[in-house]
């Protein structure tokens, strides 16, 4: 054993040694339990008949929902995950896409599953996560599947076991999310008096549902019922340990996802003369950067701009969105708030919800392009489809309110206001747009109102643990 894992021990060890029996003692604050689902759009919600919505009724009744989440471009879940915890635009916290591409390096970013997505390369430089910025303030974080929260950042590392990183290679991978409540709960209870708690999980069973079986499906049915039974039970078991006066639930999604019309399903190397001027193609279906050799950048794009495939026909409606935008990397519009990310190509396709663009021939990534996918993301998010969910039960928010749409760059900053933890960076939340939502108090607490910057004083290293109760048990 390492002498840091002794020293992390012993750390653990007088943590459990303190006296929780002896009397009751109050929270130090308020604590935060995130589930993020994958894919659960607000269009879907809308439809699902109510005997299959009796724990997200419960949270609406006891609490606050967003009519929509507006979520960033390009509506995948690694950009959208990094606006949750930065609550910045995909442009301003630089995480592209799902896949992303550097051609200087000539190496691949994979949605994390890829031989070299642990490559500093795309991890330099990022603003501030929420679970650093929760860790540095003494707050315990702990993370199930949640984005790459087990990744040193700075100084700082939560430990998370292997088997809670997060893997989206494996779609079973948080099947077992209900059991992991009792353990939650537990530890919520013991541990409350000394640290707030942080919560971040995630579930992906519905996504992997409607991209493989479609909507309207018996599968996609009982996923919903399912995650419905989970954040149903959450709740149950924090009401029996009288929770809820310290504990607040978020359930939100990273975006919708769209059905894929197999009609408008176009292959891109049909467009063009010569297929050795595309050096690569990277992302699939509602969103492709293409990228070229300058000296071939021309002809692609007006390859691409006249392409017979998506040219409009003798009924077009010149008041109707074309099927697929071509874009220089210069000319992509800035209400996206996406160009000036990082890893950009020369140039851009998006395509109108339902439309597709893959590929046989040219290399892509990923390498293999799903041609059968049932419902996809990636579109624009004002889209009806990518819209996403936002509801919210606990102390600090108001019980059986409805609210207008809210985007996923301002719940960054109700997570630190709960937390009581000033913003670290600038963001790009908007206070007024949440402020309704919340109970007095948070005005006593840190926000974003009077956003101030908080330098970390020492460079020393941080263990958060977040897992007490697994660690002790293994031993
Ligand atoms: C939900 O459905 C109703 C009726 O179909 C519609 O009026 C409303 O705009 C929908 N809301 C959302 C968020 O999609
Ligand atoms: C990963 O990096 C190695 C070494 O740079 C390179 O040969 C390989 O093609 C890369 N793979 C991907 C998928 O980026
Ligand atoms: C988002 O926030 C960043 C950092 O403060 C800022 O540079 C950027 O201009 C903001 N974007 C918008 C659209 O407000
Ligand atoms: C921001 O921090 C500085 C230095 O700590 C302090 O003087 C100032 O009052 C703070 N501003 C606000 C609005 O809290």
């Amino acid at each position: 054993m390492s002498p840091l894992w002794g020293w992390a021990l012993i750390w653990v060890g007088t943590i459990w040694m303190i006296p929780v029996k002896t009397e009751k003692r109050e929270p130090i604050g308020q604590n935060l339990i995130i589930l993020l689902i994958d894919g659960y759009g607000a269009a879907l919600l809308n439809r699902t008949k109510p005997e299959a919505l009796i724990g997200m009724q419960a949270l609406s009744e006891n609490g606050v929902q967003a009519e929509y989440l507006r979520s960033v471009f390009p509506t995948h879940s690694w950009p959208n995950w990094m606006s949750l915890v930065t609550g910045l635009y995909t442009e301003n916290h630089r995480f592209t896409a799902d896949y992303m591409w550097s051609n200087e390096k000539d190496v691949g970013f994979q949605r994390g599953t890829g031989p070299n997505d642990t490559d500093d390369l795309w991890w330099q430089d990022l603003p501030t996560p929420l679970w650093y910025t929760a860790g540095r303030k003494n707050i315990d974080v702990n993370c199930y599947w949640f984005a790459h929260c087990h990744r040193g950042f700075g100084d700082l590392l939560v430990l998370v076991p292997p088997k809670r990183h997060i893997d989206l290679s494996n779609p079973d991978q948080t099947t077992d999310l209900g059991e992991q409540f009792p353990e939650i709960v537990k530890k919520i209870f013991k541990i409350q008096p000394y640290k707030q708690q942080l919560f971040l999980l995630r579930y992906s069973k519905l996504a992997t549902a409607i991209e493989t079986h479609g909507y309207g499906s018996d599968e996609v049915e009982e996923a919903i019922s399912r995650i419905d039974l989970h954040i149903h039970d959450l709740q149950k078991q924090l009401d029996e340990q009288g929770l809820f006066a310290s504990t607040n639930l978020i359930v939100l999604s990273d975006h919708g996802l769209g059905q894929v019309n197999e009609e408008e399903q176009y292959f891109l190397e049909e467009c063009l003369a010569d297929y050795s001027k595309v050096q690569r193609i990277v992302n699939s279906h509602g969103m492709v950067m293409v990228f070229t050799d300058p000296e071939d950048e021309d002809t692609i794009f007006y390859e691409l701009k006249v392409c017979d495939q998506w040219a409009p026909t003798g009924d077009y409606d010149d008041t109707e969105a074309p099927p697929v935008s071509v874009y220089r990397a210069a000319d992509i519009p800035e209400s996206l708030r996406w160009a000036d990310s990082r890893f950009m190509s020369p140039i851009v396709l998006i395509t109108k919800p339902g439309t597709t663009i893959v590929s046989r021939e040219l290399p892509s990534l990923p390498v293999e392009v799903s041609t059968t996918v049932k419902a996809v993301g990636g579109w624009e998010p004002e889209s009806n489809d990518m819209r996403g969910i936002f509801l919210a039960r606990g102390p600090a928010f108001k019980t059986n309110e409805k609210y207008g749409p809210i985007d996923m760059v301002d719940v960054y900053q109700v997570a630190l206001n709960i937390l009581g933890i000033e913003p670290p960076h600038a963001h790009n939340g908007t206070w007024s747009q949440v402020e309704s939502m919340l109970t007095e108090g948070w005005e006593e607490r840190p926000n974003s109102e009077n956003l101030n910057s908080s330098t970390p004083t020492s460079a020393h290293l941080l263990f958060i643990f977040s897992l007490f109760l697994c660690l002790m048990r293994n031993r």
